[in-house]
């Protein structure tokens, strides 16, 4: 199953850079070196077995943008299943950068008119009142998006905003993303977990989280066939009150809401609402500095802190998984064995 995503926005908007650090994984400071890209550039990447992201790159500059909205018309906005487009915040040319966007949105009503459509308000680092900018330019983009639904982001590859905003995207484009929480779900209750997340592996953007909320009815018909329960891990004690998790993504944020300040209550282990795309940054990077200087590859982590231990370790070709557990009775090497037995129920 292949996605068609657009990469789109005005030259010098910062599109081939955040390529470059979820896809390619390169640091933030090496995308000064970037030239400006010709026309198209295209990707694929294999995400989760069948699904392939077809990633299309369009270089900003005006005489490719004319192109692609007049000669390339139907190339381009054809079977598209998302566009994103980049808005830099601090652009000189705003009026031509709406042009152009409500172009494109124009094209891909026409051709592709079922797309999803995120905005991505790009280097928010430059700008000091972040929520009060974005919020302006929400007002304006929904403003200018008659007639779509969109969903605004702001991001910036100096931190983890970029990667909330890409894994809430591919996360849209997963058909089982339901199915596969309610598989990790079961793994986490079998490890005692606190909670259990399912990594891509080349961009460790989030796929799916484990949940402790019940499935509804909806979402149970369309399961490809549950996960029997594991083995419980030698130490692990029965456990009476398992932290309740953030539920995975909700299927349509149209605009993200401020992170809510966790509540002592209904989360007793006090996790930080993100975590998970700091630890998508976070690994990301410890990937690099593996590759680069120590030129290896590595294949599972394991953490013990004084208030929780975490294991990441390969779960299938194409992903990672984290257990995190509070428990301090839970051996990791238990977490691992139970890792290795899931493998099968994911492949
Ligand atoms: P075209 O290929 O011409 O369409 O441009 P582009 O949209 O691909 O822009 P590119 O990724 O080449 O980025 C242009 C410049 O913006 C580079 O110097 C990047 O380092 C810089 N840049 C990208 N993202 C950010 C960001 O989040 N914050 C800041 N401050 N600079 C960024």
């Amino acid at each position: 199953m292949k996605k068609k995503v657009l990469l789109m926005g005005a030259s010098g908007s910062g599109k081939t850079s955040m390529r470059s650090l979820i896809f390619s994984n390169n640091p933030a400071s090496l995308t000064a070196r970037l030239g400006a890209t010709i026309d198209v550039e295209q990707n694929h990447v294999r995400f989760l077995g069948d699904l392939i992201l077809n990633l299309w790159d369009c270089g900003g500059q005006d005489a490719f943008m004319d192109s692609y909205l007049s000669t390339q018309r139907a190339t381009i906005f054809s079977h598209v299943g998302v566009m994103i487009y980049v808005f830099d915040v601090e652009s000189r040319d705003r009026a031509k950068d709406l042009e152009y966007y409500r172009d494109c949105l124009e094209a891909l009503k026409r051709f592709s008119s079922e797309a999803r459509v995120f905005l991505l308000v790009h280097k928010m680092d430059l700008v000091r009142d972040r929520a009060a900018e974005l919020e302006r330019k929400r007002r304006e983009l929904v403003k200018e998006s008659t007639g779509i639904g969109v969903t605004v982001f702001g991001t910036s590859i100096y931190d983890e905003s970029l990667y909330k905003a890409w894994s809430r995207i591919v996360h849209t484009l997963i058909p089982n993303a339901a199915v596969l929480s309610r598989h990790l779900t079961t793994l986490a209750e079998a490890c005692s977990a606190t909670e259990v997340i399912l990594f891509e592996r080349t961009t460790f953007l989030v796929i799916a989280t484990s949940t402790a909320a019940a499935p509804t009815e909806a979402a149970a018909s369309d399961s490809i066939s549950s996960l029997p329960p594991l083995p419980s891990p030698p130490k692990s004690p029965p456990k009476n009150a398992r932290s309740p998790t953030s539920p995975s993504f909700p299927e349509d944020i149209h605009d993200p809401e401020p992170e809510a300040e966790p509540d002592a209550e209904s989360d007793p282990h006090q996790l930080n609402p993100i975590r998970y795309e700091r630890t998508s940054e976070l690994i990301k990077a410890f990937k690099y500095s593996c590759s680069r200087f120590l030129r290896q590859e590595f294949h599972a982590l394991e953490m013990e802190l004084s208030e929780f231990s975490a294991v990441l370790d390969e779960l299938t070709k194409n992903t990672y998984v984290m257990i995190v557990v509070h428990d301090p009775t839970i051996e990791t090497a238990a977490l691992r064995l139970n890792i290795r037995l899931a493998r099968r129920k994911f492949e």
